[in-house]
């Protein structure tokens, strides 16, 4: 290992390659930086040894030592049974029976602080700011589990949250837990469409949502966007709706209730009954290689132990930190770091509406500045847009008050690494690039910030419980450096237990590849040191401005558009998103490409799905390169795409011709 004196680098973008099932990976990095002695010294885990240490008992005992973690929660009933591992079947805590609100809520007011202590910082992106304590979290949690309680929701039915950044987002998810009911949170980025599938696929009785959600200066319409939804989603018979921004919408009479009315009428008291640990938490849609979103399911005793043990160790959260997740309540980051973790583990939680550059590219930072924000936690493509914009918008505000930053998303290139460390951390503040998915439920490698010397681009080591493995194609182990398959050995308490309605495509699509092992579908190395560098998506998944999308859900919505004929999404390399995405497309008979089709194309996706999964590029095309047995050949789209020749074999092709007319149609 060398030390950070910034010698000694050589580049070149790790690449990932779906070809043949072989992976690249020729990104070298040198550079170490090891934690400052000041932030190791008080730090909950301050030393490599200390460490290496917990890092063995719980590999060589996971259930001495996960027995241990989860008791240091609360449980009604302790678990009789650690785990019961039938791969892809696991059952952590059976006989346990606790409750995730009630550890996040009610267990800080019956403790020390009383639960005077702040639990959420809400800033509004018109300027409001209200604070909530813990004791106020609670109050407002128990009128919500009470409303929905007299609502008829019942445990283990499920309800559908559309909601942008507000504290009532997370008071909905928690009084949903507290009750046993199943939420399933729905990006406020969504379009109807989307909407529609998720809660037809979850069988929501009730959804909750808001008049609409400022972004940029404008209230923009989600109970709108419910309404069209629900033409088609007979299941729900309730939809509970926030007052936000004050704009009108149109009630329907005896299935819409205001919060306002009914919520504050409620009893802010309310028993928190005894779940079973591996009652059902949530199910959270995500992309897979169809088109259609897969509902993974997470449940309750482990979800609880894995997100509160993480958020503690690797954000090393102490009692008078201010932490920020800028991740939205619709992704799986938002609800394991934004909610249950920090929560679970008596945080100060700071929680903002809307966009990074409203009114002005220095919004985070003057966030940071006035309320003191001590850890920050983002993504890469955020952290790209930053570097854009300038530094002159972090350096007119005082920083000082940080002394942690974290990554999550997408692999976070080296630059992009030394500008967040340099021009946000002042060189002082770690930086916890940390690896998981929505599957993983919470961070499973990562670095510790008081034991782990940081390289730039690595998510360094795994954490407690989590073997992680690098396989070549045949299943045998990749040697130091060498390019494979990410896959996870074991089980860990917050894995996912299935996915919604479909077990069979959850072993399918996780463990059959190598079976009886945990599938990633990243493609990753790990170097001399042990550490591992995760190069990106091997499958027909992209990620973009770290939302992960399937490109089968892209390529449906855009053949859903009546022009076209038949679409194929790839992404391409972008300096400031990471990745971009660029749609190959043939028309109907009849059908001629103009400027105007490609902005309806674009548009529709931007409709179908939601304006972050919109296209950057659309390309039409005669005919798409396809196999002989039919399957469009994406990784020669690919290239084109990015602008180079394919260089790859195109013997598979069944008509080479339509290479050479593909190169011909420019942007
Ligand atoms: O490809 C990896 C990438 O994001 C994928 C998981 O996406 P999602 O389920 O939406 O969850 C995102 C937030 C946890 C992974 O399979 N990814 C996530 N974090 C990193 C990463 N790639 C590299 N480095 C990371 N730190």
């Amino acid at each position: 290992m060398r030390s950070a004196d910034g010698a000694g680098r050589k580049y070149a973008r790790p690449v990932a390659m779906a070809q043949a099932g072989t992976i690249e990976s020729v990104y070298r990095e040198q550079r170490l930086f090891p934690p400052p002695p000041q932030f190791a010294e008080r730090a909950r885990i301050g030393s490599r040894e200390h460490y290496e240490a917990m890092y063995r008992r719980s590999v060589e005992d996971p259930e001495g030592f996960w027995r241990e973690q989860a008791s240091e929660l609360f449980w009604f009933e302790p678990p009789a049974r650690v785990l019961s591992w039938d791969p892809p079947v696991a059952r952590w805590f059976d006989g346990g029976r606790t409750n995730l609100a009630y550890n996040c809520l009610d267990r800080h007011v019956t403790g020390p602080s009383g639960g005077h202590k702040a639990a959420l910082v809400f800033e509004g992106e018109p300027g409001d700011v209200r604070t909530l304590t813990y004791r106020q979290l609670l109050a407002e949690t128990s009128r919500l589990a009470n409303a929905l309680e007299a609502l008829g929701v019942r445990a283990g039915d499920r309800v559908g949250i559309y909601m942008g950044m507000i504290p009532e987002a997370i008071v909905a998810m928690l009084a949903c837990a507290r009750i046993g009911a199943v939420h399933t949170v729905i990006f406020g980025g969504f379009a109807a469409e989307a909407v529609r599938d998720r809660l037809l696929d979850a069988g929501a009785r009730l959804v909750i949502t808001q008049d609409a959600a400022w972004r940029r200066g404008r209230a923009v319409p989600l109970k709108a966007q419910v309404d069209r939804a629900l033409q088609a989603v007979p299941s729900v018979e309730r939809v509970l709706v926030v007052r936000r921004a004050g704009v009108d919408c149109a009630m329907q009479p005896g299935r819409d209730v205001a919060w306002d009315e009914m919520v504050a009428t409620m009893p802010a008291r309310h028993t928190a009954p005894a779940l079973e640990a591996e009652h059902p938490l949530f199910i959270l849609y995500t992309s897979g290689t169809t088109g259609k979103p897969k509902g993974v399911l997470h449940t309750t005793g482990g979800y609880m132990v894995g997100t509160w043990l993480t958020a503690r160790t690797v954000f090393d959260l102490r009692d008078d930190d201010l932490y920020w997740c800028t991740a939205d309540v619709g992704w799986i980051t938002g609800h394991s770091y934004v909610v249950y973790g920090p929560l679970a583990a008596g945080a100060t939680v700071l929680v903002y509406e809307g966009a990074p550059d409203y009114p002005a590219p220095d919004r985070f930072w003057s966030l940071v500045e006035r309320h003191g924000v001590s850890i920050f936690y983002t993504a890469p493509t955020a952290i790209r847009a930053f570097m854009r914009w300038g530094e002159e918008h972090p350096r007119r505000h005082d920083l000082s008050s940080l002394r942690l930053l974290g990554s999550v998303g997408e692999p976070i290139n080296p630059e992009a690494w030394m500008w967040y460390r340099r021009v946000i951390g002042g060189d002082r503040c770690p930086i916890v690039d940390t690896w998981w998915q929505t599957e993983t439920g919470s961070i499973l490698i990562a670095p510790l910030p008081g034991a782990t010397a940081t390289k730039p681009g690595s998510c360094t080591l795994p954490l407690f419980g989590v073997r992680p493995r690098v396989l070549r194609e045949d299943g045998t182990e990749a040697g130091p450096d060498e390019g494979g398959y990410l896959v996870i050995d074991g089980p860990w308490p917050s894995m996912a237990r299935t996915l919604w309605g479909d077990p069979e495509r959850f072993r399918q699509q996780y463990f059959s590849r190598f079976p009886g092992l945990y599938f990633t579908g990243d493609g990753a190395r790990r170097d001399a040191d042990g550490y591992f560098w995760v190069v990106g998506r091997i499958d027909d998944v992209v990620n973009v401005s770290g939302h992960r999308i399937g490109t089968a859900e892209i390529e449906s919505a855009i053949v859903s558009h009546p022009a076209v004929a038949e679409a194929a999404v790839v992404d391409r390399p972008d300096p400031l998103k990471g990745q971009a995405l660029v749609a190959f497309v043939t028309l109907r008979a009849g059908q001629t490409p103009s400027p105007q089709l490609r902005e309806a194309i674009a548009a529709h996706v931007a409709e179908q799905i939601g304006k972050f999964a919109r296209p950057d590029v659309v390309r039409f095309a005669d005919a798409l390169p396809k196999t002989r047995s039919g399957k469009i050949m994406r990784r020669l789209l690919r290239e084109l795409a990015a602008g180079s020749e394919p260089r790859g074999d195109v013997t598979t092709l069944e008509d080479v011709s339509v290479l050479a007319a593909l190169r011909q149609d420019e942007e």
